[in-house]
C-alpha cells in the first residue's frame, strides 16, 4: 500500500473522520495486520481484543525478521530499544508497507524517524483500544480506496426450487460471453451445490478447499484454483458441506470471498437456500440482491417473509433488492406482476420466461440454458437483466448475439 495520505494523520487520533458502520468492530475491507511486541502481556491483551475485529487477521511476533510479506499494516508496540525500532521502521517502509506506533512515551528521535517513514498514526498505550479502531478503520479505508474490488451479487430464493441456481448460471455465462470482463460464480449451496454439473465442470478443487487453506491463497493462487472457462470463473460446493465441515472453517467464508472480489470484476453467488447462518456474510457483503420467486401464493407468501428476514433482521437497505419472477407466464397464472410488486412492496422486478423444454431436459440432465434450442425469450430476458443491473463493461454491442452463441 502506498503512503500518499499519511501526512495528515499523525498525532493522537483525536479528529477521526472514517464513519463507524453499523457494528464498530466491523473493518470496511479486509486488513492483514502484523503485531511487533516484546512483551507478552500487552500481546495478550492486544491479542484478546483484536480477536473481536472482524475482517482483520493479525499475526504476532517479538521481532520483525522477515515478517512482512502478505501484511498491509504493522503495528509496533515500542519497548526500550530505539535502535532497534529505527531499523523496523526502515525495514517496514522500504516494503512501503503502512506501519503504527504504539507508546505513551516516545523520544523525539524516534518521533522524528517514525514522521521521515511517513508513521501513519502514533497512539498512546492508554488510550489504545479505543484509539486502534480508529486507526484501523482508517488504514482499512484507504487500503480498499486503492484496490479494485468486484461488486457481489447474490441471487437467492424466495422459496426453494425457483430457479435460484438456473438464473445465477444464466447470469454468470452470458455476462462472461458477452464481455471481458473477469466473472466469478460462488456456489454457497452449502448443502445441495449443483453449478459443477450445471456448467458440466470436473471438480476437483471446492469451497471447503479454499477454506481450509485461505492462508495460502495469494491472489495468483486464488485464480487458479477456481474452475474457469475463458472469462468465467466457479468456485464450487460439494453436497453436503454445511454437514460435514467445521462451522468454524465455515465462519471464514467472508475472507474467502473477499479475496474473490479482489481478483475479478464480478462474483455471483447462488444462495440458492435462502437466508442460513453461515452464508448471512454474504448477503451483508452484497452490492445487489436478486431474489427469485415464482407466481404462485406460496412463493409470494415465503418471499415476503425472506424480504422481512433480510431488511428488518438483517438491516440490508430494501433498495439492493430485486425480484425475478422466474417460469413466469401470463397463461398460466391471474397473478399479475402488478399484484407481485404490491405483495412485496418491491417495484424493480424482471421477469424470465417458462421454459418448457429446460424444465423437461434440465433436471436430468444439468445442461445450461444455453443448450436448450427454445432459449431466445429466456437469454433476452436475462440480457436484459444484465444490461439494467451489472456494472461491467459490453464492448462491441453489434457483435453481442454472436459471443451469445460462440460456445453453442
Ligand atoms: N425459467 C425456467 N423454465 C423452465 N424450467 C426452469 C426455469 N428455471 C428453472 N427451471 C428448472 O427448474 C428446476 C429447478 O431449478 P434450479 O435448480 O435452478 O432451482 P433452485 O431454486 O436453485 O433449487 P434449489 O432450491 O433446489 O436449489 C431445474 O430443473 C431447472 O432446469
Ligand atoms: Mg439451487
Amino acid at each position: 500500500m502506498n503512503n500518499q495520505n499519511s501526512n495528515n494523520i499523525i498525532g493522537f487520533s483525536e479528529s477521526h473522520s472514517v464513519p463507524i458502520d453499523r457494528d464498530p468492530q466491523t473493518l470496511p475491507f479486509p486488513l492483514n495486520c502484523l503485531v511487533v511486541c516484546q512483551n507478552p502481556t500487552m500481546r495478550q491483551d492486544l491479542s484478546t481484543y483484536l480477536a473481536a475485529v472482524t475482517n482483520l487477521k493479525v499475526d504476532y511476533c517479538t521481532t520483525l525478521d522477515n515478517n512482512l510479506k502478505n501484511h498491509n499494516l504493522v503495528i509496533v508496540l515500542l519497548d526500550n530499544n530505539d535502535q532497534q525500532v529505527k531499523s523496523d521502521i526502515k525495514a517496514i517502509a522500504k516494503h512501503d508497507i503502512d506501519f503504527i506506533l504504539v507508546s505513551d512515551n516516545i523520544s523525539n528521535d524516534l518521533i522524528r524517524t517514525a514522521v521521515h517513514f511517513k508513521v501513519k498514526e502514533i497512539i498512546s498505550q492508554q488510550n489504545l483500544e479505543l484509539e486502534l479502531i480508529h486507526s484501523l478503520i482508517n488504514a482499512s479505508n484507504e487500503l480498499m480506496q486503492a484496490s479494485k474490488i468486484a461488486p457481489l451479487y447474490t441471487v437467492i430464493n424466495g422459496k426453494s426450487g425457483s430457479g435460484a441456481s438456473f438464473i445465477t448460471s444464466c447470469l454468470g455465462e452470458i455476462s462472461a460471453n458477452i464481455s471481458n470482463e473477469e466473472i466469478a460464480i460462488i456456489d454457497a449451496d452449502l448443502n445441495y451445490g449443483s453449478l459443477t454439473d450445471t456448467f458440466n465442470f470436473d471438480a476437483n478443487y471446492y469451497l471447503t478447499d479454499a477454506l481450509n487453506e485461505l492462508d495460502k491463497l495469494d491472489n495468483t493462487a486464488i485464480k487458479s484454483m477456481m474452475l474457469k472457462r475463458d472469462n468465467l470463473s466457479l468456485l464450487a460446493c460439494k453436497p453436503y458441506t454445511q454437514l460435514n465441515t467445521n462451522p468454524q472453517t465455515l465462519g471464514y467464508l467472508d475472507q474467502l470471498v473477499w479475496k474473490v472480489k479482489l481478483n475479478h470484476d464480478l462474483v455471483l453467488v447462488d444462495l440458492s437456500r435462502g437466508v442460513e447462518k453461515f452464508t448471512i456474510p454474504l448477503l451483508n457483503l452484497s452490492s445487489k440482491i436478486l431474489i427469485v420467486v415464482q407466481q404462485n401464493i406460496l412463493s409470494l407468501r415465503e418471499t415476503k417473509m425472506l424480504i422481512q428476514q433480510l431488511t428488518q433482521h438483517l438491516g440490508i437497505d430494501v433498495e439492493k433488492l430485486h425480484i425475478i419472477v422466474n417460469r413466469y407466464s401470463t397463461k398460466n397464472s391471474n397473478i399479475s406482476l402488478d399484484d407481485i410488486k404490491k405483495v412485496l412492496g418491491i417495484d424493480k422486478l424482471y421477469v424470465v420466461s417458462n421454459n418448457y423444454q429446460l424444465a423437461n431436459a434440465g433436471i436430468d440432465s444439468g445442461s445450461p440454458l444455453l443448450k436448450v434450442a427454445d432459449h431466445k425469450a429466456i437469454q433476452d430476458e436475462i440480457s436484459q437483466i444484465i444490461g439494467d443491473l451489472f456494472p461491467i463493461d459490453i464492448p462491441v454491442k453489434t457483435t453481442l448475439l454472436n459471443k451469445i452463441f460462440r460456445r453453442l
